[in-house]
Formats: C-alpha cells, sequence, structure tokens
C-alpha cells in the first residue's frame, strides 16, 4: 500500500498565524504537525509516501523532510495548485499509487490511542473496497457525519450536515483499493467548488464497498484548524508526553521500532537535534 499525505489548503481560519507559515508545519507542542499523520502511515507499515502541498509550501516539506532515506521510507512530493479538494489528491497521485491500494490521511489529523499499530496495519491490509474511521464528537456538523444501523453498519454518509444523524464523525484517514483514483475523477465539484472526499466515500458506499471502524472511547482524534484546536492538541500532547516519557508521533523512534532503520542509524539522527528530543532518541538508542 501507498501512502498519501494531504497537506494543503489556506488554512483561513487559522489568519493571521497561517500568512506566512503553512498549517501543518505550525508546532503541535514539540514537533510539525505533519509529524503525526506521517507517524500513522509509518506505524502502518507504509514506506512510500507522497506529500501533497501548495505550490508554496511544497518546497518547504521538500527541505523540512527530504526524500525520508534517514527514516528508511520514500518521500515524493506533488503540488495541489489550487485547493480543490481532498479527493482531488487521489487524481493528482494516480501515477504515484500506480497498481497499488493507498492509504490517504489529512495533514492536520493527529491519532492516537492504544493499539493504533494494529488498527492500521490491519486496515492497511485491504484487498477491496474502502476502509474509513467514525470518532465520536460533541459538534459532528463540522465533519463527514455517518448515520449506523444497528448492527453499526454504514446507512449513509453526509458532508458537513445541518441536522446530523449521529455523532460519528468520519476521521480524516482513508483506506482505498486501486479503484479511488477513477472513481475520484468521476465525481463533480461540490457546491464550495471541491472534490469531495465523502462523494468519493459514497460510491464504495452505493458499491457495498465502504467497511467503518469505529474508534473507541480513550483514542484521541483531534484536528488543529483553528485556534482553540491547536493549542488543545499541544496541550494534549504535552500531557501524555510530560507524565509517560514517551513521544506521540516521533517518526524517527517509528522508523526505528518498525525496523526501517537500525540502532546507529537512529544514533545519527539522534546526534543532528541538539534538544530533550534529541536526548529522548538517545535513550533509545541506549535502551
Ligand atoms: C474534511 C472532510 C470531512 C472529514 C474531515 C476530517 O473536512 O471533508 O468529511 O470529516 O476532513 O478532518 P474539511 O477539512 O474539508 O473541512
Amino acid at each position: 500500500m501507498k501512502g498519501i499525505i494531504l497537506a494543503g489548503g489556506r488554512a483561513s481560519r487559522l489568519y493571521p498565524i497561517t500568512r506566512g507559515v503553512c498549517k501543518q508545519m505550525l508546532p503541535v507542542y514539540d514537533k510539525p504537525m505533519i509529524y503525526y499523520p506521517l507517524s500513522v502511515l509509518m506505524l502502518a507499515g507504509i514506506r512510500e509516501i507522497l506529500i501533497i502541498s501548495t505550490p508554496k509550501d511544497t518546497p518547504r516539506f521538500k527541505d523540512t523532510l527530504g526524500k525520508g532515506e534517514d527514516l528508511g521510507i520514500k518521500l515524493n512530493y506533488a503540488v495541489q495548485p489550487e485547493p480543490r479538494g481532498i479527493a482531488q489528491s487521489l487524481v493528482i497521485g494516480e501515477r504515484f499509487i500506480g497498481d497499488d491500494s493507498v492509504c490517504l490521511i489529512l495533514g492536520d489529523n493527529i491519532l492516537y490511542g492504544d493499539k493504533l499499530a494494529q488498527i492500521v496495519q490491519e486496515a492497511a491490509s485491504l484487498k477491496e473496497g474502502a476502509v474509513i474511521f467514525g470518532y465520536y464528537v460533541k459538534s459532528p456538523s463540522m465533519y463527514g457525519v455517518i448515520e449506523l444501523d444497528k448492527q453499526y453498519r454504514v446507512i449513509s454518509i453526509e458532508e458537513k450536515p445541518l441536522r446530523p444523524k449521529s455523532n460519528w464523525a468520519i476521521c480524516g484517514i482513508y483506506f482505498y483499493d486501486n479503484k479511488a483514483s477513477s472513481i475520484a475523477r468521476m465525481i463533480k465539484p461540490s457546491a464550495r467548488g471541491e472534490l469531495e472526499i465523502t462523494d468519493v466515500n459514497k460510491i464504495y458506499l452505493k458499491q457495498g464497498q465502504l467497511n467503518v471502524k469505529l474508534l473507541s472511547r480513550g483514542y484521541a482524534w483531534l484536528d488543529a484548524g483553528t485556534y482553540d484546536s491547536l493549542i488543545d492538541a499541544s496541550i494534549f500532547i504535552r500531557t501524555i508526553e510530560q507524565r509517560q516519557g514517551l513521544k506521540i508521533g516521533c517518526i524517527e523512534e517509528v522508523a526505528y521500532r518498525m525496523g526501517y532503520i537500525n540502532r546507529s542509524q537512529l544514533r545519527r539522527l539522534s546526534r543532528k537535534i541538539n534538544t530533550s528530543y534529541g536526548e529522548y532518541l538517545e535513550s533509545i538508542v541506549n535502551e
């Protein structure tokens, strides 16, 4: 399976912060936001990843993350010229996906919880259809929303409904078989002028191929798209990291624990970072 991180958009809800800096580069406590979705793809066992961003910001991601060889992965880059929707990333990434399946994750989504690696690895093993994730939230209207029957099967999905049929929001991580790009090509832009990922999911649903996994209580699914959610995410990460002394979304640690790099490669990475982050990596080297 290949991975796509969409790190585009205007992030106008974070103006003026994002006038000069791209949202997915903003700090969430001790690391750039994009580390979190990148670490989730890596935990899923995905090592070939395409990062899609704006014409202005794509070079910055390249500068920051490079080709990925330090992490034992392969990073590629592509531009989304205009913010024309999440589903457009499947069209932009069509050649990159090739004959493979794909996991698309949004560059501002933070997922954390017990056995997350196992859950995403299972989803990544899909042969046919799609797997999406639902998360119970107080205010679902700002998300894609899933309606479920008594057996927790999906009846309908709606994008940002005024009267949501449930509290189950759709997380910004989607696993698809090889049909995803051609489906994304078929759909028409919505009223807000975007190719909606919800429309792609609706087609999988119509074909009886949309599987939903509900993340249970205790999971954290955060997005960091507003002033408050940005600082909430930082405080959440800081609270857990300080209490446990274990980091969340630490791509170097994930690379090592997943066996993408060896101890001496991790040591080299740790020596480049002259902060407590580097010390943390050093402590893993010395485990
Ligand atoms: C997008 C999707 C929505 C999903 C959300 C998750 O919303 O359209 O279905 O629930 O991401 O973060 P947007 O970021 O376009 O508001």
